[in-house]
C-alpha cells in the first residue's frame, strides 16, 4: 500500500514538472489559465462569474441594466471612471434613475481588489463597438 501511495506521487510530481516547463516555454498564452490572465479574460470571468454582473447587464441589449456597449460607450465619451463607480466614489452618469437596483450589487464589488474592478472595466471597455 505504501509503495502505491509512493509512485502515485512520484507520477503526479512527474506530470506537474512537466506542465511548468511547457508554460515557461510558450511565448504566446496558450492554456485557458494563462488567457485568464489578460485583465479583459479575467475581467469577464468575473463579470459572468461571481460579480453577478450577467444577472442585470446583457453585451449589446438593455435588460435589467444598461447593455455592457451602451455603459463602454457614455463612459469613453463623459470620462468617467468606472472602477471608482464600482467603489460607490462616483456618482452614476448612464441612468440615476436606475441607480438604487444597481447598487444592490455593491456587496459584491466592495470585496473585489483593484486589479478585479480594473479587469472588470477593461472587459467593459473591450465590448465598444
Ligand atoms: C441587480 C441588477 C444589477 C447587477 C447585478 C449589476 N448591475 Fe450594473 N446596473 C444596473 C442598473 C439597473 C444600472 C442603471 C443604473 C445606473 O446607471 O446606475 C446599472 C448601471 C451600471 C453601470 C453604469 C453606472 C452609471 O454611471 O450610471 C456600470 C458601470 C455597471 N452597472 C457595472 C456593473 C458591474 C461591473 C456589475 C457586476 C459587478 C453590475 N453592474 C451588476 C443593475 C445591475
Amino acid at each position: 500500500m505504501k509503495k502505491l501511495i509512493f509512485i502515485g506521487f512520484a507520477i503526479l510530481a512527474f506530470f506537474s514538472c512537466k506542465k511548468e516547463e511547457v508554460k515557461k516555454e510558450s511565448l504566446y498564452p496558450t492554456s485557458t489559465e494563462e488567457i485568464a490572465q489578460t485583465p479583459e479574460k479575467l475581467g469577464e470571468a468575473i463579470f459572468q462569474g461571481k460579480g453577478n454582473c450577467v444577472a442585470c447587464h446583457e453585451v449589446d441589449k438593455k435588460s435589467i441594466g444598461p447593455s455592457i456597449q451602451d455603459i463602454a460607450k457614455i463612459y469613453k465619451d463623459k470620462g468617467g471612471n468606472i472602477v471608482e463607480f464600482l467603489k460607490e466614489n462616483e456618482k452614476p452618469i448612464v441612468d440615476p434613475s436606475q441607480y438604487e437596483v444597481m447598487k444592490t450589487n455593491f456587496a459584491i464589488t466592495e470585496e473585489m481588489s483593484d486589479e478585479e474592478l480594473k479587469a472588470l472595466e477593461a472587459y467593459m471597455y473591450s465590448n465598444l463597438k
